[in-house]
Formats: C-alpha cells, sequence, structure tokens
C-alpha cells in the first residue's frame, strides 16, 4: 500500500454524515495504511464549540466498530483536532490556516491538503473562496483537494455558480465532486464487464439490444430528512445525480485508456448525445409520484415536517435516449422512489429476441422464447444473472428460461470497501475517475431542468401510489405503450 501524508480538514465535522460514513471510512484507510499512520492530521470544524476531547470521543465511537482494540481506536482518534467554526467569519480562516500550517510541521504531511467540504450546501460556495482568500490551501509544493458533497446545485443556474465559485479558489482537477453510486461495487463492475469482454461488448448497440432499465428502489419513506426533501424531490435528489450517472456509464463508448480524462471524456460525449426533452416530450416520457397511505403507513403530505399540500415528487420513472448510432431506437427506462416494495439497484439490459423462432414452426406454437436478460444486482448483493432460453429436459425441443447466475462472495464482500472509503481513497491517490465532472454536473441539469420547468408548471395528481408498491400505474403504462414491461415487477 502506499501510504499518503496528508492534512484533511473537514467542515461539518459534527454533522450525521461524518460519523456514519467518513470518519469509519477514514479509519479504514488508516488501518490498512493508505494513510500514512504518523503522518496525517484531520482539522474538523463545526458551529458546535467542542473540545479535541469531545470530537475524539465521537470519534472513537463512530469506529469502533471497525476497530481491533481500543487502544487503535484512541491512537487513531489521537490525530484529530477541532475547530469552531462560523464558516462566513473571514477571521476563522486566518485561525484554520495557522492551525493547518502549525499541524503540518507537527506531521510532516509534505504540504498535502484535502478539503472536505459536508455541509449545508449554501455555504459550500463560501468555504471555498475563503480558503483560498485565508491562504488556507498549501502553496509548498503538496496537493490540494477539494471533496465536495452533493447537491451540486438545485438547477443549472445554481451549479454554475456554485462551480464559478469553487473555481476562483480550485481548479476542475482539483475538485472531486461526490456521487456515492459511482463507488458502489458493481457500478464500477458494469465497466469491467463491458470493456473487458468482447462477448458482452459486441453486443453492446442497438442491433441487439431492446431496451435498458434502472431501478433505485427505497423501502424507507423520508424519515427525518423531510426538511431537505421536500425541498428537493426525487428528480434532484436521485435522477440528477446517481441515476444520470449510471445511464452514462451504461452508454458511453469505450475510453481509450481507463484514465480519469480519458474516462469522463467517453462519459462526456454520451450526455451530450442524451436528449434533453421538449415540454410535451416531458408530459409523454417522464412520470412523477408521490405515497399515499397504508394501514399504519402515514402519506408523505403527514409525515414530520411536509406541508401538508406538498406536491414534491418522491417518485420518478422516465424514458431517457442517447440520439447516437449505437443507441438509436433504445430507450433507457429509469425509476426510483421511496416506499417501494424493497431496498434495491438494479440493471436490466434486455436483448432482442431472435430474428426468426425456428422452435415455435417445430413446435406448430407460439414462441416460448423469452427476451435474453442480463441482470446487474448493484445492491444489496452484488449478483449477476443472464437469462437465456434452453432446451427443457426430455423428448422433443420445448424451451425454458435458464439463468446463469454469478453471486459476490461473502469473502469479496469482506473486502470491497464501502463507497465513502473507496472514493476518499480515490481522492488521497488523485484519482477522478469515479467523481462527477463539471461537464457531466452541468449536463445533468440541463436534462432535468426541463423536466422541473414543466413539473413546476403542471398540477399532480397526488397521491397516486401505494407504499410497498413499485410506484405509480402510469410508470407501467409508459413502457406499455411501447410494447414492453419492466422485467422486475411486483
Ligand atoms: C442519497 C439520497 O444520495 O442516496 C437519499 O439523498 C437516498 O435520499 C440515498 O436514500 C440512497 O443511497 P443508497 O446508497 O442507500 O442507495
Amino acid at each position: 500500500a502506499t501510504a499518503t501524508r496528508a492534512l484533511f480538514m473537514l467542515f461539518g465535522a459534527t454533522g450525521d454524515l461524518a460519523k456514519r460514513k467518513l470518519y469509519p471510512s477514514i479509519f479504514n484507510l488508516y488501518k490498512k495504511g493508505y494513510v500514512d499512520n504518523d503522518h496525517f492530521a484531520l482539522i474538523g470544524t463545526g458551529r458546535r464549540e467542542w473540545s479535541d476531547e469531545t470530537f475524539r470521543d465521537v470519534i472513537v465511537e463512530s469506529v469502533s466498530a471497525n476497530a481491533d482494540s481500543e487502544e487503535q481506536a484512541k491512537s487513531f482518534a489521537s490525530h484529530f483536532y477541532y475547530m469552531a467554526h462560523d464558516v462566513t467569519n473571514p477571521e476563522h480562516y486566518d485561525a484554520l490556516s495557522d492551525y493547518a500550517n502549525k499541524l503540518d510541521q507537527q506531521y510532516d504531511t509534505n504540504g498535502n491538503r484535502i478539503f472536505y467540504i459536508s455541509m449545508a450546501p449554501n455555504f459550500f460556495g463560501t468555504v471555498a473562496q475563503n480558503l483560498k482568500a485565508h491562504k488556507c490551501l498549501s502553496d509548498n509544493g503538496g496537493f490540494n483537494r477539494l471533496i465536495i458533497e452533493k447537491p451540486f446545485g438545485r438547477d443549472y443556474d445554481s451549479a454554475e455558480e456554485l462551480n464559478n465559485a469553487l473555481g476562483k479558489s480550485f481548479n476542475e482537477n482539483q475538485v472531486y465532486r461526490i456521487d456515492h453510486y459511482l463507488g458502489k461495487e458493481m457500478v464500477q463492475n458494469v465497466l469491467a464487464l463491458r470493456f473487458g469482454n468482447p462477448l458482452i461488448e459486441g453486443i453492446w448497440n442497438n442491433e441487439y439490444i431492446d431496451n435498458i432499465q434502472v431501478t433505485l428502489a427505497e423501502k424507507l419513506g423520508v424519515e427525518e430528512r423531510a426538511g431537505y426533501y421536500d425541498g428537493s424531490g426525487a428528480l434532484r435528489d436521485m435522477v440528477q445525480n446517481h441515476t444520470i450517472q449510471m445511464l452514462t456509464i451504461l452508454a458511453m463508448e469505450d475510453p481509450i485508456s481507463f484514465k480519469d480524462v480519458d474516462i469522463r471524456r467517453e462519459k462526456i460525449r454520451a450526455l451530450r448525445s442524451m436528449r434533453v426533452y421538449t415540454e410535451d416530450e416531458v408530459r409523454q416520457n417522464f412520470v412523477r409520484g408521490q405515497y399515499g397511505a397504508n394501514g399504519d403507513q402515514l402519506d408523505y403530505r403527514h409525515e414530520d415536517n411536509v406541508p401538508n399540500d406538498s406536491i414534491t415528487e418522491t417518485y420518478v420513472a422516465g424514458k431517457v435516449l442517447f440520439e447516437n448510432k449505437r443507441w438509436k431506437n433504445v430507450p433507457f427506462y429509469i425509476r426510483t422512489g421511496k416506499m417501494l416494495s424493497d431496498k434495491f439497484t438494479r440493471i436490466d439490459v434486455v436483448f432482442k429476441k431472435p430474428l426468426i423462432d425456428v422452435f415455435a414452426a417445430a413446435n406448430g406454437s407460439e414462441s416460448e422464447l423469452n427476451n435474453n436478460v442480463l441482470t446487474l444486482f448493484v445492491d444489496p448483493v452484488n449478483k449477476i444473472i443472464l437469462r437465456l432460453n434452453g432446451k427443457k429436459a426430455g423428448q422433443g425441443m420445448d424451451m425454458q428460461p435458464i439463468e446463469l447466475t454469478h453471486t459476490q462472495s461473502d469473502e469479496e464482500k469482506a473486502i470491497t470497501p464501502e463507497p465513502y472509503e473507496r472514493l476518499i481513497h480515490d481522492a488521497i491517490l488523485g484519482n477522478a475517475t469515479n467523481f462527477a465532472s463539471w461537464d457531466e454536473v452541468s449536463r445533468a441539469w440541463e436534462f432535468a431542468d426541463v423536466i422541473r420547468q414543466v413539473w413546476d408548471k403542471d398540477q399532480p395528481n397526488f397521491p397516486n401510489y401505494t407504499p410497498g408498491s413499485m410506484g405509480p400505474d402510469a410508470a407501467d403504462e409508459l413502457l406499455e405503450r411501447d410494447g414492453r414491461a419492466w422485467v422486475f415487477n411486483s
């Protein structure tokens, strides 16, 4: 393992994400020796007045489940320093800068700095600008990298404004925009399967593929996040980012190498061929939903902190088109929602049937052939199933569906890093492959903005789906109209 020396500066250190994901991830990197155990420190900031001791107690608690011993957790936590910080107060950045320089020396971090902003999005730009203005970036030859949490804006204009603010302090190649779906094992495996197998890549086009379906389903409702969620909705929360990123990886052409710049170039090309709809096309091709009540389960409008006339969508389904040679006439259907039948993410690649069914003729009957389907299960298990047509055992030529299945083993699962661990590691290595570039993010907003605008204009008929179902009927009709159906439907 290459151990990287670095000083981390985390904005939002008292937050929930930090405790649940970031500290355990950095701890795992520490345990595995990817962050240099002797040469790293982290300054955490937040509004609260915490002492280093309080902060370290929080760290120990958040990593204890993964620690081999309490000593190990404590010695990890000893690298953590806390500073109460008001992100709008310029003087506080001077203090941060002094502290960072001191720790730089104390830990001999080679001047490498990783800034991580995980706080209310309206402060992202302010923090980034102040960091530069108050010399919090190191200038002695080390690297300066900025990891920034979602949401990256709430539409194209606000995203651009944010990006310009970041641009005053950091170059594009220093900015690591988190999309944790890109840190998922099976999402990365799409690239391995496509570009490592001529058998797959050779038929990865409109000659053989009939349609592709991407489902990001959640069983839970909004829980205690309604304050954020109601102002966002599923389109911004799940489609503009995670779903479009998954589509891009499915649709992109082969990169000339596996370097981040080469992969990004192809992703951007794919996104530029994604059709941005007209208003009428939005109405035809996109469906929104909001969950109603079911038994003890309250309808969305009666959840805590949700206005009882809310028209925020908790579900989106849609048809996406890539207008290029590879994908002409191949619809990509997407759907995501809260309160669905189960928590899972899957990709179903539906292949065309044979042009001629020779078996039907032999049997003097209707075709028994099904579409071949390649299903990639992203969550909660990593699994690949290829559904083929095979012969039913016995006399004659009757057909039956057969499945080839690969399931990730427990050993593999145990060594698979969580998305955050993987992504922070990538940022430490300076590898931006699995982060969203500005060109990708901005194009995704252009696509989502039109849908948002139509939906803000039209009055929805909510609630329109039952908790525990797979969404509104209109989502099924979207495919039926094209003579198709969702592969997963229950
Ligand atoms: C987040 C959304 O980005 O992704 C949440 O804000 C959602 O609303 C979550 O629940 C889903 O992530 P995962 O990894 O649990 O599928």
